[in-house]
């Protein structure tokens, strides 16, 4: 949904930040458009909103922050200098792991929670983001394969779903991503609902052969990233897009990166009950 106006660098009432909690329980994606944070103000918006912030990201191990600040995350295609990267650069194959299919910071425990994507910089060129309703999928799945997922738990590694594409860690920087295991199906606790919580970085079903398991969370991605559940967000300068994560899975779209520039920043809190 699209929410506002609003301009929340000055939202920090109680009341004003329930009624945007309430409508993450409803809509798990809410738009705010015209938002003009610097990293700081966006950073203190986060921690109003839900209080401890992710910072141990995948981008970390790689090296120094283009931001100045763990928890502020450089979603874009811009080097140290601020110029293009070029492909073949390292944080360039890195990030590139966005266009798959994943909810932030599952690979953690405790996971990500709510993410704070703001538009900077857009290209001219489309360049969008899609969003998937794990809570609708869930929903449409058959009552054989909902008792096959009760009680199934997956293991997250970013050193996995980054092998896929070809980026590999080295041993040491392995060492600082070890991964997490979570449900396969959360329930989200204010409202009752059920969803999927899947993404590119489950590797395997915990207790399962994994071919086994590997086969069924592609399964389960296919079904769940079908065009009635998805969301496809083009963004325009200043909108500020927050999506639940256990709730959503998200892909960056792609474009000509190479020759347009695209800066976004993000900020995502953990799931601290
Ligand atoms: C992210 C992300 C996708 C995009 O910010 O977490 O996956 O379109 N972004 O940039
Ligand atoms: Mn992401």
């Amino acid at each position: 949904a699209e929410a506002g106006p609003f301009d929340l660098r000055r939202e920090s009432d109680r009341a004003t930040l329930d009624e945007i909690r309430a409508g993450m329980d409803e809509y798990a994606v809410l738009v705010f458009r015209d938002q003009l944070f610097d990293g700081g103000e966006q950073l203190a918006f986060a921690r109003r909103f839900d209080g401890t912030l992710h910072a141990k990201t995948g981008a970390a191990v790689l090296g120094k922050n283009r931001l100045g600040d763990e928890a502020l995350t450089d979603i874009s295609n811009l080097d140290e200098g601020g110029q293009l990267m070029q492909a073949g650069d390292r944080r360039h194959a890195y990030a590139l792991g966005n266009r798959l299919w994943h909810t932030d910071a599952s690979f953690q425990d405790p996971p990500g929670r709510y993410s704070m994507l703001l538009a900077k910089v857009v290209p001219p060129v489309a360049a969008d983001t899609e969003l998937a309703d794990l809570r609708a999928a869930y929903d449409a799945l058959d009552d054989a394969t909902r008792r096959t997922l009760e009680g199934l738990r997956a293991h997250h590694s970013i050193a996995y779903s980054r092998m896929t594409l070809g980026f590999e860690f080295s041993d040491e920087e392995q060492r600082q991503l070890p991964g997490a295991v979570h449900p396969v199906v959360r329930t989200n606790p204010r409202t009752g609902r059920r969803s999927l919580y899947l993404a590119s970085h489950a590797a395997h079903i915990i207790g399962w052969p994994v071919p086994e398991g590997r086969l069924l969370l592609r399964e389960l991605v296919e079904h769940a990233t079908q065009p009635q559940f998805v969301y496809r967000h083009a963004w325009r300068e200043g909108d500020l897009v927050i999506w639940d994560n256990l709730a959503t899975m998200h892909r960056g779209r792609p474009f000509d990166d190479t020759h347009h520039r695209r800066e976004l920043h993000r900020v995502t809190t953990l799931d601290i009950a």
